[in-house]
This record gives C-alpha cells, sequence and structure tokens, in this order.
C-alpha cells in the first residue's frame, strides 16, 4: 500500500481555517492588549480593532457552520472512545520514541480520537463562551446605544472573567495546535496539506481514523510513517 497524493482540505475549508487563525491570533493581541498585559496599539485603537474582528469572525462562523451542515463534514468531529487512549499515548510517549501513528488519516476521517475530542469542545464550548461573553460585553460597554440598560457592574466584572478565561483557552489551544502540526509524517506535512488541499495518505482512504493501521510486514518498514 503506497501512499499517494489526496484531496483531503477543500478550498472553503482552507480558507476558513486560516482566516479563523488569524482572527482569533489578532482578538488575542487586542484583547490582551484591552486586557492591560501589554500596549501596542494603543487601548482605544485596540477597542476598535478588536470589535471589528470580533464582527469578523462571527460573520466568518456564520458561514462555517452553514458549510459544515450543508457538506456533512460536521461528522468529522463525533466523538469515538476507540483508539483515544492509544492516540493519548503517542502524543506523550510515542511521538518522542519515533513510533507509527496509532491512527490513520483519511478524507472521511481527517481528524483522529483526540483531536475530535478536543475540536468539538473548543466548537461547542470554548468559542461560544468568548462570542457570548464578547456579545454581552460589547453591549454592555454602549448600554444607550444598544437601549440595554439592565446589566449591572458585577455583571460587567463577571462577563469580562468569563470572556478573558475563554480567550486564554483559546491562546493555550493555539500554542498546542502549532506543536502538533509539527507531529505529521513530515514536519511540514500537516502544514503543506492545510495550504495546497493534498496529502500524502494510504490508498485505504476510506478506512475509518478509529482503525488502527495493520502491522508492519518486516523489520524494513516498521518504521514506515503511518500517515
Ligand atoms: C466574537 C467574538 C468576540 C467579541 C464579540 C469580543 C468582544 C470584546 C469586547 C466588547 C471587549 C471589551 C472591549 C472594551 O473595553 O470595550 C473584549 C475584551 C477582550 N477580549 Fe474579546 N471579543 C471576541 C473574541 C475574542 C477572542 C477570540 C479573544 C482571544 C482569543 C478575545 C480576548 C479578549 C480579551 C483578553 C479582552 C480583555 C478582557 C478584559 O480584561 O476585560 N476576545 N472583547
Amino acid at each position: 500500500m503506497s501512499p499517494r497524493e489526496v484531496y483531503v482540505y477543500k478550498g472553503f475549508e482552507r480558507f476558513w481555517h486560516w482566516t479563523q487563525a488569524l482572527l482569533i491570533l489578532f482578538l488575542a493581541l487586542t484583547g490582551f492588549e484591552i486586557h492591560g498585559s501589554f500596549s501596542f496599539l494603543g487601548f482605544e485603537q485596540a477597542v476598535r480593532y478588536h470589535r471589528v474582528a470580533a464582527i469578523v469572525l462571527m460573520v466568518l462562523i456564520v458561514f462555517a457552520a452553514f458549510w459544515h451542515l450543508t457538506t456533512d463534514e460536521w461528522r468529522q468531529y463525533l466523538p469515538t472512545l476507540t483508539n483515544l487512549r492509544a492516540q493519548a499515548e503517542y502524543y506523550l510517549v510515542g511521538v518522542f520514541r519515533g513510533a507509527p501513528h496509532p491512527t490513520r488519516k483519511t478524507v472521511l476521517s481527517k481528524l483522529n480520537p483526540l483531536q475530535k475530542l478536543v475540536y468539538l469542545q473548543l466548537k461547542l464550548l470554548v468559542i461560544p463562551v468568548v462570542v457570548v461573553s464578547g456579545v454581552l460585553y460589547l453591549v454592555y460597554r454602549y448600554p444607550a446605544r444598544g437601549g440595554m440598560t439592565g446589566l449591572s457592574v458585577d455583571g460587567l466584572e463577571t462577563i469580562a472573567v468569563v470572556h478573558t478565561a475563554g480567550a486564554f483557552l483559546l491562546v493555550a489551544f493555539l500554542i498546542a495546535h502549532v506543536y502538533l502540526i509539527t507531529t505529521g509524517t513530515t514536519l511540514t506535512s500537516n502544514l503543506r496539506a492545510m495550504i495546497t488541499g493534498y496529502e500524502e495518505l494510504h490508498d485505504d482512504v476510506a478506512a475509518p481514523v478509529s482503525t488502527p493501521p495493520p502491522a508492519p510486514a518486516s523489520p524494513a518498514t516498521a518504521n514506515a510513517p503511518a500517515r
């Protein structure tokens, strides 16, 4: 079974991925400037840019949700316990010993069991918390304009803490994500795939990701990458 170039990430998927990554990075930079962590643009400018980027992100989320639902790609995130432990052990130990990947990427199942779990939580929990608290923050700041005067100062404090906690989680995810993309077949194979859409996968592209790759036939192939 020789690997071949397979079109894994579609045009919109790559556009959405990179735009979301840039927006979250920009929102983190402007957000932590608002928070007072450092000074670069100046508070006023940081607030202005943060609000614009937040609105662009929300528009992107609407389009991405529509794309996931209409293409059935949302199924990629359905969690599974199969091989979850093996995947965690691979990231904790195996990856440092050059062990083969415990699961194999396919077009129908692009995410390994751990990615499914983490990305699902990100989409259903962390991003919604950041967006909802951000919107509440937005309308609180301008009660006269938005006509919302019911939010108390206590409420604002809670909103700010929740929003900042969500921001910390997103930044932690970004850091882990950047490290983990280097753990593909080669250092840059995952990065290249998300740029070009193509990745070298094995012939059995229809096999589910929860299927472990077959045991190496001989010692000569024992160290061949699994994906
Ligand atoms: C749709 C998404 C978002 C909306 C609507 C939003 C909105 C806001 C608003 C209105 C503020 C207060 C600015 C002001 O003083 O007027 C704020 C602060 C902040 N935002 Fe966002 N934001 C969003 C996404 C993000 C993301 C993705 C991050 C980081 C990854 C982030 C990080 C922060 C931080 C750290 C602060 C400062 C909180 C504080 O110290 O009070 N935001 N955001």
